[in-house]
């Protein structure tokens, strides 16, 4: 039950943030150690460009390590490193993680990279990806990480935007189905970028791992490419000073889906990130220094960014890095026994890992015997929680399972509910209420504000608050149309939703073609496009159906090419269901395609998604008074039915 004195509180802090915002982050960048503190707070003279501590200068890496290390944190774990798939543990304290970042550092250094360079960094969930991350923060270079499961075509596409000086990579990842090559992965997106190794690239950087089973694929097997080996690099290094940068220089580019095929890469800040994530590790999450805090995300994500490396070591914290899964690596008691092991106080995660173990132990056999009662919290992000899977956990854990709601581009919560400014009342079904900085607003497609109760696009008032996204790495005008043209004086999240006559705000999905399969964005588009480069595909829709595992899974409705129809719909999919994880990758989880006699058209030509997930989902379908044709539905109808057996893989 909410305290009346968490209300006022947050209503206060609130209230602050958009009275005074200028005070208000002024304020916060007090939390942050600056090689020279800002004096402008703000600058709008290019609004809606905005910049936060513009004339300030800092060091992340520096926040993040040596501060803690000089004021008497050095043997406090840092990360603690549990690979679920490998067996392995390793505790790395603050002197020991400042001592690595600083020579990989000089590693990078040597190789080429310096301050504005941009890094790709390749790897599987092990502490050498957060030592590349703050490496390149240390000597003012940009990182960007792209997910291990992406394929080589996609990897190529970030490597031909970012135009990286150096790729950071590992010769393994071991998902449950085996172990993942990267090596051969890299070398052929590095074939298919269109600058190649012999363009921008001037090394890559590998960390061997013997202890992946299977580790056939190492260094050996680019023996005459030149790519180093990360052991002996390192073994030649001297610890490198940290640089100072301009709190307004970007410290990543983190490539996340849009509309369109080709990935957006979300610029991020050095100073206002490092500023927000200060502010939301303690007033959102109620995490500061000493604490073990634990984000089951990936690095490749936006989650790991803040909440896996910047947050908890901005703020002093232990992270927890697991590499595994919540269920089947081995059990679904995985993440009970991490929290039990090393006393997390509040575990982050995405919905569909909650109901990952919900579907397999129910009841919760496994967790008896298992001490998590050093378990505060909750935060769960990335997807619609449903409230069932919100009741189970909260029941089962007997801790507040708190909601969040945010994006690549923010960097860091819009709307939460604030742990550390006091929990307020829970209403299950909303991500509770704007976290300070945010105004977030209602509107319809005409930017007039909703009432209260009904749903429109979410959008946020302009300036964002520090910390969200500056930039598009593919330029400003990208930036601008993609999301600030549409409501001028607004940022357009993209999402849609309501909120209600208390303030709390309801999100209700996506109103472009971005699908959330297991808490990862992939654009339909993307999917649609991929589907179409297979020889017998004549027309291509893509869309997302809900999944009890993942909330969403693509499914993809397809006609054939006269004259190359076929009989065997299992044998195309499984060829489309290829392409697929070659061209975009496994992270896709595309294993749906209905051959369908027509897609449903309006009479304009533009097809009828709607109606195809309503079909896909087998809700009651309305039948859209824009179609074309109405015998197409009953054609649809019957192909979905007669061939879910057949081809759902
Ligand atoms: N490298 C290579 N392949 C990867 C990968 C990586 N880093 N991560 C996932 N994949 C592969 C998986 O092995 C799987 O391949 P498969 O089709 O051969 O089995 C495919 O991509 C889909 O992966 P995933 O969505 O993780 O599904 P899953 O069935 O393996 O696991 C869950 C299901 C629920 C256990 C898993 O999705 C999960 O833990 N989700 C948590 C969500 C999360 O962390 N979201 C991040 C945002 S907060
Ligand atoms: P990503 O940029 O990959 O983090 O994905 C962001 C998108 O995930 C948002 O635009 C939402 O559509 C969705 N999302 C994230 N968190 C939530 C949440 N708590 N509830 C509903 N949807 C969410």
């Amino acid at each position: 039950m909410t305290s009346p004195q968490a209300h006022s509180t947050y209503e206060h802090e609130f209230a602050r943030s958009v009275e005074d915002p200028e005070g208000f982050w002024r304020e916060a960048a007090q939390d942050i150690g600056w090689v020279r503190p800002p004096q402008r707070i703000l600058d709008d003279t290019r609004a809606p460009f905005y910049r936060w501590f513009a004339d300030g200068e800092l060091n992340v890496s520096w926040n993040a390590l040596d501060r803690h290390v000089e004021a008497g944190r050095g043997s406090q774990d840092a990360i603690i490193f549990d690979s679920a798939m490998t067996g392995q543990r390793r505790r790395i304290s603050y002197s020991e993680l400042l001592d690595e970042v600083s020579r990989f550092a000089d590693v990078l250094r040597r190789h080429g990279a310096a301050r504005g360079h941009r890094v790709i960094i390749y790897m599987p969930m092990i502490p050498e990806a957060v030592v590349a991350m703050l490496a390149c923060a240390r000597i003012g270079a940009v990182h960007s990480v792209i997910f291990g499961g992406f394929a080589a075509p996609e990897l190529a596409a970030r490597i031909d935007d970012a135009r990286p000086n150096l790729v950071i990579t590992a010769s393994g990842g071991i998902e449950p189905s085996g172990p993942i090559a990267y090596l051969p992965i890299l070398r052929r997106a590095l074939s298919l970028a269109s600058n190649g190794k012999q363009g921008t690239v001037q090394a890559v950087i590998v960390k061997e791992r013997a202890e992946v089973p299977g580790n056939a694929i190492g260094l050996d097997s680019v023996a005459g490419e030149g790519w180093l080996d990360w052991n002996s690099e390192i073994a030649q290094s001297q610890p490198a000073a940290p640089v100072a940068v301009s709190a307004s220089d970007p410290l990543y580019v983190l490539y996340t889906s849009g509309t369109t095929g080709r990935p957006k890469g979300v610029v991020r800040d050095s100073g206002g990130y490092a500023v927000a994530l200060a502010w939301s590790m303690r007033n959102v999450y109620g995490i500061d220094a000493g604490d073990v805090w634990w984000t089951a995300s990936d690095v490749g994500w936006v989650v790991g960014h803040s909440y896996i490396v910047y947050g908890p070591l901005i703020v002093g914290a232990t992270t927890v890095l697991y590499e595994g899964k919540p269920v089947g690596t081995p059990d679904a008691a995985a993440f009970w026994r991490v929290i039990e092991r090393y006393r997390v106080q509040a575990l982050f995660t995405a919905p569909t890992a909650i109901r990952a173990i919900r579907r397999t132990d129910p009841e919760l056999e496994l967790l008896g015997g298992i001490d998590v009662s050093s378990l505060e919290a909750v935060f769960l992000a990335g997807e619609h929680l449903d409230t069932e899977t919100y009741h189970w956990l909260a029941e089962a854990l007997s801790v507040p399972v708190v909601d969040h709601w945010w994006q690549t581009e923010t960097g860091w919560p819009i709307v939460g509910n604030p742990r550390g400014l006091g929990l307020l009342e829970v209403k299950p079904g909303s991500a509770t209420v704007p976290i300070p900085g945010f105004q977030v607003e209602v509107v319809d497609g005409r930017a007039s504000r909703c009432e209260a109760g009904t749903a429109g696009n979410i959008v946020v008032k302009l300036p964002l608050p520090p910390g969200a996204l500056i930039s598009l790495w593919s330029g400003e005008e990208r930036f601008k149309e993609a999301y600030l043209d549409a409501f001028p004086g607004y940022y357009s999240t993209g999402d849609g939703g309501m909120i209600d006559e208390d303030g709390y705000v309801f999100i209700l999905g996506r109103t472009d073609d971005v699908i959330n399969v297991a808490g990862h964005r992939l654009s339909t588009g993307q999917l649609e496009d991929t589907v179409l480069t297979h020889p017998s595909i004549a027309e291509a829709a893509v869309i997302g159906v809900r999944d009890s595992l993942k909330g969403e899974r693509p499914c993809a409705f397809v006609t054939l090419k006269a004259g190359l129809e076929t009989s065997d719909d299992a044998a195309l999919r499984d060829q489309v269901v290829d392409l697929v994880r070659n061209t975009i990758g496994p992270v896709a989880s595309f294993k749906d395609l209905f051959v369908v006699p027509r897609l449903p058209k309006t009479r304009s030509g533009k097809v009828l998604r709607k109606t195809l997930r309503e079909i896909a989902n087998g809700d009651g379908l309305t039948v859209p008074a824009t179609l074309d044709d109405s015998d197409v539905l009953q054609a649809l109808q019957a192909a979905v039915t007669t061939n879910t057996k057949a081809v759902s893989r």
